[in-house]
């Protein structure tokens, strides 16, 4: 039986019990999609768990995940749906000769010989799902328009059988990593969240959730670690991903501080670009190297 929340709170502790710590937003907004059935458009740095929200609220949800993954070029045949042409073609052969083709165009464009790409198997399934639009930004502002007609009315039009309108309504989650502006219109459709950088506390929560065996105080060193890291004028500050990740590296390696030279041999786990690392090495791992040197 699929769940549906009563309030915040039991949001906020469904997606808990599934191993997603929302903040308090996240809840909320989490908790108005699935009651005003408007999507919500996450938006946010990498790696802070915009597509884990969309996982999360199904598994919480008790509701199957349809994901669309956008890309560059991704057109409505990958998104929406395809004609079967194969089948058409194998239809066509079969009809007995003769036949006229009004009849065998009446035939081939039914919805038997359709093929339902993620947008509409989330719209035409029986039990109503949680889709995931995954990096919209990726697309481009012909194929958000697109999509438009799908969030507000939640119908499709296929020219040759007209309006193929939702048997359910999904909880819709698109996510944005900002690459491009999304369109006003898209915008206004949606319901609106921020993801940021999780604050030392709720990280700490985080990092315990996925790696449980690391040392409380070292985990909470890391994470202190990994917000100095975040301040620095960086190419790419390490995400929650990379903190996980870290936390995980520390384990294997049964780690049970976090002095300068775990750090230096460790910190490529967190820091991914060359210049980076230098400017890391020098600030933190030179603030590491004094504070083993006062202890
Ligand atoms: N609030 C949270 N609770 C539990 N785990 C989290 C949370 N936020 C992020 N994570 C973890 O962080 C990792 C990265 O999350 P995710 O892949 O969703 O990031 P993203 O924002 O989609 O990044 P990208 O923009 O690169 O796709 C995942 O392993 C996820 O489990
Ligand atoms: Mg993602």
């Amino acid at each position: 039986m699929a769940n549906t929340p009563a309030s915040v709170e039991d949001v906020a502790g469904g997606l808990q019990s599934v191993g997603y710590l929302p903040g308090e937003s996240t809840a909320l907004v989490s908790y108005l999609a699935t009651k005003l059935g408007k999507p919500v458009l996450v938006e946010g740095p990498a790696g802070v768990g915009k597509t884990e929200l969309a996982k999360a609220l199904a598994k919480y949800l008790q509701r199957r995940l349809v994901r669309l993954q956008c890309y560059e070029g991704l057109d409505e045949a990958k998104a929406l749906y395809e004609w079967n042409y194969r089948k058409q073609l194998l239809r066509i052969q079969a009809e007995a000769e003769g036949t006229g083709w009004q009849a065998v165009q009446d035939d081939i464009f039914g919805e038997e010989f359709l093929l339902a790409r993620p947008l509409m198997t989330a719209i035409a399934a029986a039990e109503p799902v949680v889709l995931l639009i995954d990096e919209i930004d990726k697309t481009d502002q012909e194929f958000e328009a697109m999509l438009l007609e799908l969030l507000s009315d939640f119908q499709i039009s296929v020219p040759e059988l007209g309006r193929i309108e939702a048997r359910t309504r999904p909880v819709a989650v698109l996510t944005s990593n900002n690459s491009r502006e999304l369109t006003e219109a898209l915008k206004r459709r949606c319901l609106y969240l921020w993801l940021d950088y999780p604050d030392l506390e709720h990280e700490l929560q985080i990092v315990r959730l996925h790696a449980p065996e690391l040392d409380e105080t070292v985990a909470r060193k890391l994470t202190e670690v990994v917000h100095q890291v975040r301040e620095l004028d960086l190419k790419k500050p390490p995400s929650i991903a990379e903190s996980i990740d870290w936390a995980r590296t520390l384990l294997l390696l049964g780690a049970t501080d976090i002095d300068h030279d775990t750090f230096i041999e460790t910190m490529s786990v967190i820091v991914k670009h060359r210049t980076d690392l230098d400017t890391v090495a020098a600030r933190v791992g030179v603030a590491l190297q004094q504070a083993d040197a006062a202890a």
